[in-house]
């Protein structure tokens, strides 16, 4: 865009600066064809890597449907709500919403809170009105530990280099936005490399799950359960990044190539360690998380739908910067309590780091999703949230800034084996 209108404004200013000729007929574009080097500039800035042809535009493409937390909406810039909302009741409201401001909204409500607040973004109104029903109560079930022989050899697997391989790998496409031409690369390439997990394993599938809305998929590692492959653990964590409205550079090294390198290693380890689950496991790369959790809205509500019984989902979002003393921490609101207090045992009982709790204050991620939807979710972080990365959503969100290593999220890769293991049984 910037490109287009700087092209603009030179073909203007050459207009302007024509001499004044005495049977002066105005030649506004002085014989160029404006198109073609319209064209032109185009492809040599994206050839350049400075503006990337934008992807195709899916027939529903410029409207959403968001619900927000009314009292959030009160502290926002009234400018990002111009219409009155669709729906609402106590507590939440449904704007129909213009989804190029998705993106805005986010960066607006990141300023004007001091937690992470969030909203949820909807391709249809149908969708969104689920948003003003109650939440659904969490069905009981009991979490057991007996496989400590499996989890000790699987965790022990040697996984930093790899995770840190892949963490560069997501965090080399200039920007994983879920309408980028580099996001949907992105998405690409790590179906790519998941599928090299499955080679070899018939009971190993990798599907892009794709939405309607928007060009972005979603990446799903399937291992079937040898049992039970009714039963489902999802392992997910975003693929896409962002950092401010347009395509600039947005390597989100920690949100969330990290997270998403952590769940593509669990799968390795499990897989390369010649584990074969009782129940099936799901390892799921989210699209456009950043944008309001749509990948994962979309993906937990067709879960639903289904009627899949999933066990447990476990979120991985940012999990390679040490801020804080404690080395892990789970987020305590829109997450299971029972599954958080399971995962505490777990590392009391396997992996001995120390832990702790914060609070997102919203549904800062895709958990939310699937907490949403009554499933069972839980989501690790790196640090407390005052002391979180404070380079995300940057240019400078690189792996450097976590040590130039994946010394962190090893711990968070272990405790996704030692979950894997515990609740596929
Ligand atoms: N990884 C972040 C969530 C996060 C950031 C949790 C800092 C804890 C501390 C996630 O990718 C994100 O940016 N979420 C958005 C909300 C979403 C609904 C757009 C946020 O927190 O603003
Ligand atoms: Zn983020």
């Amino acid at each position: 865009m910037r490109i287009i209108n700087g092209f603009l404004a030179y073909a203007v200013f050459l207009g302007a600066a024509a001499p004044a000729m005495a049977a002066y007929v105005p030649d506004f574009d002085r014989g160029i064809d404006v198109k073609m080097a319209i064209q032109a500039a185009l492809e040599s800035a994206a050839s350049a890597g400075g503006l990337l042809p934008e992807p195709p535009r899916p027939e529903t493409a410029g409207r959403v449907w968001i619900s927000i937390e009314k009292g959030d909406v009160a502290a926002l810039d009234g400018a990002l709500f111009k219409r009155l909302p669709v729906a609402e009741n106590k507590r939440v409201q449904v704007y129909d919403f213009e989804e190029d401001k998705l993106v805005e909204l986010a960066d607006g409500m990141n300023r004007a809170f001091a937690r992470a607040p969030g909203f949820f973004a909807h391709s249809s109104l149908e969708a969104a009105l689920e948003d003003l029903k109650a939440p659904q109560p969490l069905p009981v079930r009991a979490f057991t530990l007996d496989q400590a022989e499996k989890v000790k050899a699987l965790a022990a697997l040697p996984l930093e280099q790899p995770i840190a391989a892949t963490i560069k790998g997501l965090a080399a496409f200039k920007n994983r936005g879920y309408r980028y031409a580099t996001g949907i690369d992105a998405s690409k390439w790590l179906q790519r490399e998941w599928a090299k997990l499955a080679e070899g394993r018939p009971f190993v599938s990798v599907e892009p799950f794709k939405h309607a809305a928007f060009p972005q998929e979603s990446v799903v590692l399937t291992v079937t359960g040898a049992s039970e492959p009714e039963s489902v653990v999802v392992i997910g964590g975003h693929i896409d990044s962002v950092a401010g409205y347009g395509d600039n550079p947005a390597p989100g090294a920690d949100d969330n190539a990290s997270g998403a390198a952590v769940v593509q290693e669990v799968a390795r380890a499990l897989l390369e360690g010649g584990y074969r689950p009782a129940k099936t496991i799901k390892f799921v790369g989210f699209a456009a998380e950043e944008a309001g959790l749509r990948g994962s809205g979309e993906i937990a509500a067709a879960f639903k739908k289904a009627g899949t019984s999933v066990e447990g989902m476990l979120n991985l979002d940012m999990v390679n910067y040490r801020g804080s003393e404690k080395e892990i921490y789970f987020v305590s609101d829109n997450t299971s309590p029972d599954q958080n207090a399971f995962l505490g045992r777990l590392i009391d009982a396997y992996l001995g780091y120390s832990w702790g709790t914060l609070k997102c204050g919203y549904g800062c991620s895709d958990h939310a999703s699937w907490n949403k939807n009554g499933y069972h979710a839980s989501y690790a972080f790196e640090s407390t949230f005052e002391q979180h990365n404070p380079y995300i959503h940057k240019a400078t969100d690189t792996l450097d800034k976590c040590g130039g290593s994946a010394e962190h999220a090893l711990k968070f890769a272990r405790l996704g084996v030692a979950y894997a293991v515990e609740l596929a049984k």
